[in-house]
């Protein structure tokens, strides 16, 4: 079958006859794409008519009073939005001489115009061959092709593009993506998609295997968390350190570390009195401590930013001559990279900082 041909048939029966659709010029596209970002179509219309018939052109928006720009915003949110919408008004009107820019790249320049807008102008506008993909039309191909590749992640962004675009007609654009949009919205719906009068019925993987409900996949946002950790490289006269294994479940769990202290903001200093609270019976022995690297050193996990430090605690005679009563076990300095560590500690040992 002919996607593109058999998706504008359904599009010219079904679709919703909305007043951005009724023209050509970029700048009430654009106004249209801006507001929809932030709202439904429902709501968004009512504030699309205030602002077409308060400013017709992007000329009376770059006129206007920014406080009377707000106000026409008030209830849509997001009210950064409004003030990169009044600046890009500003922008086109007194820069480009009241034009838009008139191809899919150009547009992209923009403040507060980013792929998915520049392509939305560009193929309504001006029928340019660019694929507009927005979230109807990623939960449209993921199912339509069982894609279970996250949406949005790096790998889904890329892949759904691609197919968006080899779906694309040469023939008409922009007739193509308003009907992948609209199609997206009213039929394959994220809940109760119509599919049982659905054109695509018999090739829609997700509805044949029975995955509608699973399709698309989206990651969830996850809370990063930030940890300080505050590592302490002992050095005794005889060139011996301290190093201790990890127990505790982790992924980290059984490497080895140098004596750690966990806190809950970044350290400015250690004192002697902190690190004795650790290592009660070592601490007698301290002569000093500097902090080694002058930045922290990141570390980036799924779902943890590590920020590690690494302190310099000077020893007086042999650590092995004080009693410890930590698990901390001593190790000559240059053998330290003998011990499985984690990628982190690995990376300082071998840097400057630790040979130095
Ligand atoms: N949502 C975002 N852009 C849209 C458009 N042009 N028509 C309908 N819904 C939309």
């Amino acid at each position: 079958m002919n996607f593109s041909k058999t998706l504008v048939t359904w599009y010219e029966t079904h679709k919703r006859d909305l007043p951005w659709r009724h023209t050509k010029d970029p700048y009430r596209i654009w106004l249209s794409e801006i507001m929809l970002q932030q709202t439904q179509v429902k709501q968004g219309l009512p504030y699309y008519e205030k602002f077409i018939s308060n400013f017709p052109t992007v000329e009376d928006l770059a006129k206007a009073d920014e406080d009377v720009v707000m106000k026409l915003w008030q209830g849509l949110g997001y009210y950064s939005r409004a003030r990169n919408l009044h600046f890009t008004a500003k922008y086109v009107s007194n820069h480009l001489n009241g034009k838009f820019p008139s191809n899919y790249k150009d547009l992209l320049k923009l403040k507060g115009v980013g792929q998915y807008t520049a392509a939305a102008i560009a193929s309504f506008a001006y029928n340019e061959t660019v694929a507009v993909v927005d979230g109807n039309v990623y939960r449209l191909l993921a199912r339509l092709h069982g894609i279970s590749t996250p949406i949005n992640s790096s790998e889904g962004e890329k892949n759904f593009k691609k197919i968006a675009e080899d779906l694309l007609s040469d023939e008409n654009p922009g007739i193509h993506n308003q009907a992948m949009m609209e199609f997206g919205a009213i039929q394959c719906k994220p809940k109760t998609p119509k599919c049982m009068f659905c054109p695509f019925q018999n090739e829609c993987v997700a509805f044949q295997t029975n995955q509608i409900d699973t399709l698309p996949v989206k990651l969830k946002k996850i809370k990063i968390k930030h940890r300080y950790l505050n590592f302490l490289v002992f050095e005794d006269q005889n060139k011996q350190t301290l190093v201790e294994k990890r127990t505790a479940k982790g992924i980290w769990q059984n490497l080895y570390q140098f004596p750690l202290i966990e806190a809950e903001k970044k350290l400015t200093s250690l004192s002697k009195e902190t690190v004795d609270d650790l290592f009660p019976s070592e601490i007698s022995g301290i002569i000093s401590i500097e902090k080694i690297n002058q930045k922290s050193i990141k570390h980036q996990l799924t779902h943890q930013k590590l920020h590690a430090d690494f302190w310099k605690v000077y020893f007086k005679s042999d650590l092995k001559s004080f009693p410890t009563t930590s698990k901390a076990e001593v190790s000559e300095l240059d053998k330290v990279k003998t011990y499985a560590v984690p990628v982190l500690i690995q990376n300082f040992i071998e840097s400057d900082f630790f040979k130095a």
